[in-house]
């Protein structure tokens, strides 16, 4: 093609709105090209904090695994701080980035450095939790978010004893106290867990089963900023003083993800819960976190949720590849995650429910955590 016929091409395809929408990567070939070595290519990895330990290990594991297939590695921790993660993001842009993997602190707060990057040719795969509110996001890792969300509820069922583990119907009858916990807003799992966890309490809660005494019962109500211990802490003291501090006991709390778990059990034992007069209530998690490990196995906490950080960063790892190469990574969810500009391709991986009778196979014999590690409630 002549230069003048490239520039009438191009000039079409701009008119026509295609480089637009076709610029960010996804099956198009890295700014690097095909044939560029491992070497020679640098993936930025942005992770939003590093006070859970579930994404310090989800930074070591997909730095790891790229690098030991020859890629260069630019691993970034937001401190939860939204202007820093973009200015971590732009900076990988700018210092020529060929692929960015994000876990978004504000799902909908890098819309400018992602209209960078597709400008820059660079495919984005957004960890774990959806990118929102633009078209420069190629492909999403995850887990069946709903699912988790309903695998929580019935954790709790399960621990109120409403159910057995293997879901039959359980020999408790209940009326039982609940109150219920939801993540940050501004994540898009949020919404996925809490409606799978309300769609199987609803039916418990509409029969007068479980009553959610506070009446708190809205996503609003139940959020909590940036999935903190602390807030979910002072939330729990506040709904046993406002509602329990006339002798009436609370049998369960939902609660989306460990740390939050741990807040809220810090606030019932100080409230004198956790003693053989006074059972602790059962409290649902997420992340198998170590330090709730322990507490599952202490048989304070009820469950967990188990998400393999190492396979979902194998994963990711497996779409940076294919992008690399010119490539299109294989979804297998081409319906569910629409960020509100488009459906975004997903990989979602299976996950497991971890009670105290499963400790040993599932996190143990995977070697996600030792026995040791399990009974300090540290990580080595
Ligand atoms: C979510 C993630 C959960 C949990 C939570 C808090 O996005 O899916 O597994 O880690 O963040 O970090």
């Amino acid at each position: 093609m002549s230069r003048k016929l490239r520039l009438t091409a191009l000039a079409g395809a701009l008119a026509m709105g295609l480089v637009a929408c076709g610029g960010s990567g996804a099956g198009s070939s890295s700014s690097a090209g095909e044939s560029a070595a491992p070497e020679d290519l640098t993936i930025g990895v942005s992770m939003p904090t590093q006070t859970s330990e579930r994404w310090i290990a989800d930074g070591k594991s997909v730095k790891e695994q790229l690098e030991g297939k020859g890629y260069k590695v630019d691993l970034q921790y937001a401190g939860d701080d939204i202007p820093t993660q973009g200015q971590q993001v732009d900076q990988m842009i700018t210092e020529g980035a060929d692929l960015l993997i994000v876990a978004a602190i504000d799902g909908t707060a890098l819309s400018s450095q992602l209209q960078a990057a597709a400008d820059a040719k660079i495919p984005v795969i957004s960890y774990d939790r959806l990118i929102r509110g633009t078209e420069n996001v190629d492909f999403y890792v995850s887990f069946d978010n709903y699912k988790v969300g309903v695998a929580q509820g019935t954790s709790l069922l399960v621990g109120l004893g409403l159910l057995n583990e293997d879901v039959s119907k359980g020999t408790a009858t209940g009326p039982f106290n609940i109150e219920l916990f939801a993540g940050s807003l501004d994540d898009n799992n949020t919404q996925y867990f809490f409606g799978g966890a309300m769609d199987t309490l609803k039916p418990y809660i509409e029969d007068g089963t479980l009553v959610v005494k506070s009446g708190q019962t809205d996503i609003e109500q139940a959020a909590t900023l940036r999935w903190q211990q602390e807030t979910a802490q002072k939330r729990m003291e506040d709904l046993l003083t406002a509602g329990y501090n006339d002798g009436t006991k609370i049998n369960g709390v939902l609660s989306p993800y460990d740390g939050i778990s741990r807040g809220i059990i810090t606030a019932l034992q100080n409230a004198g819960y956790g003693t053989a007069t006074n059972p602790m209530p059962a409290v649902t998690g997420q992340d198998a976190e170590i330090a709730s490990v322990k507490l599952i196995a202490d048989g304070v906490q009820t469950a967990t949720i188990f998400k393999d950080t190492r396979k979902l960063a194998e994963q990711a790892v497996a779409a940076a590849e294919t992008f690399l190469k010119g490539d299109e990574p294989k979804a297998n969810d081409t319906t569910t995650y629409n960020n509100g500009v488009k459906v975004v391709p997903s990989y979602l991986l299976p996950f497991e429910t971890v009670y105290k009778d499963n400790i040993q196979s599932v996190l143990i014999d995977s070697g996600y955590w030792t026995a040791d590690e399990v009974a300090k409630g540290q990580s080595d």
